[in-house]
């Protein structure tokens, strides 16, 4: 009888056990596993000459080998699951941030408290100049409808005047037309229908707002950008009192040394109308390329109440009088900050913005 084929087989299982406790990577594990527990190991080719043996005998040496098998594969596995383990550990180790590693006093600088934008500086110091001078203050929607921006301002529609103003409208559907406003006299409208309402005229009132007009940005004109409307109703108002209130505010606002002029102009809503410059504060009048070499900027317009406005608002243009005027924010403060392009007031620029803070 030739010897059992399975002889050696608890020999060579230790053996197969040693192997696999000895072995100490993942990578080691793998290049291995075809000769320990697969097609080539010394199992897989005790199965193949277990064929030549009896029926019986086949039997139970292939229940033995099948034992055999368990046992090594089972270590295999247990081998394997440790060493995963063990490689999971070792990375989260390694991938582990100490808060002293990354966050270095150098990076953790105080956050500089921010600050009110040029425009907004420039708005609340007209705003006060305007209260000292008697002016309450208010406000009024930046969407209006085609009725609040043109046509109580005497701007009816196909009026040849609406071209003074690029327009960005928000609808153009019925019942009515709606824009975003294109200068702060609609507000004017509002606050006289409220009065008239209330029954509170007369008015001295500012209304500082923002403005959309589809320009094209350059260093004097921005699409979004802001005015101050100024609206007096009263009995026995006169160009005079425009002219006096136009003057104590420039001297007021940009100092002794600037003075205003009025300039014949036309407005629909004003009747007479007029420009409204200061002196240039980059030449000091001397004339520049900010100025276009006239020494005098244009910073609105103004005049009298035309009295087709009062009837747009039911104040009877007998009883009443009234000047108005509209200049730009943005405008002034490039004025009083000698700023020549005014775009520098929307570029977001930390080196311009710190300036400010
Ligand atoms: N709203 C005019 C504009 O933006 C400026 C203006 C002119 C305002 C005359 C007024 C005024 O109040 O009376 O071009």
């Amino acid at each position: 009888m030739s010897p059992s084929p399975l002889a050696q087989l608890d020999q060579q299982t230790a053996e197969l056990l040693s192997t696999i406790d000895a072995l100490t990577s993942l990578d080691a594990l793998r290049d291995v596993e075809a000769t320990l527990t697969g097609k080539r190991s010394v199992l897989a080719a005790l199965q193949k000459s277990l064929g030549s043996l009896e029926p019986d005998e086949r039997r139970a040496a292939g229940a033995e080998l099948q034992e055999a098998r368990r046992v090594v594969t089972a270590a295999f596995d247990e081998r394997r699951r440790l060493l995963e383990r063990d490689a999971r550990l070792e990375s989260l180790e390694s991938d582990r941030l100490d808060l002293g590693d990354v966050v270095t006093p150098d990076v953790v600088r105080p956050l500089a408290p921010g600050h009110p934008s040029l425009v907004a500086i420039t708005q609340r110091e007209l705003e006060d100049v305007f209260v000292a001078m008697g002016f309450t203050v208010a406000d009024g929607p930046e969407v209006e409808t085609d009725w609040y921006n043109f046509e109580a301002l005497n701007i009816p529609p196909a009026h040849p005047a609406r071209g003074m103003w690029d327009t960005f409208y928000v609808d153009l559907g019925e019942p009515e037309t709606v824009v975003l406003r294109t200068h702060t006299s609609p507000s004017q409208i509002h606050l006289m229908e409220e009065a008239v309402a209330k029954g509170t005229l007369p008015i001295h009132a500012v209304m500082p707002g923002r403005c959309f007009r589809r320009d094209t940005p350059d260093a004097s004109h921005l699409y979004a950008f802001h005015q101050i409307e100024g609206l007096v109703v009263d009995r026995g108002i006169t160009f005079g009192d425009l002219a006096g209130t136009i003057e104590t505010f420039t001297r007021a606002y940009f100092g002794p040394d600037i003075t205003s002029r009025l300039r014949p102009g036309y407005f629909p809503f004003t009747e007479p109308s007029a420009e409204f410059e200061v002196t240039c504060t980059i030449c000091r009048g001397e004339g520049c390329r900010t100025c276009s070499f006239t020494g005098w900027i244009e910073l609105g317009g103004c005049g009298v109440l035309d009295p087709a406005v009062f009837d747009a608002v039911g104040i009877d243009s007998t009883q009443w009088s009234g000047f108005a005027f509209g200049f730009g924010v943005d405008r002034c403060g490039q004025m009083r900050h000698q700023l020549t392009d005014m775009r520098a007031l929307t570029e977001n620029d930390t080196r311009f913005l710190e300036q400010l803070s």
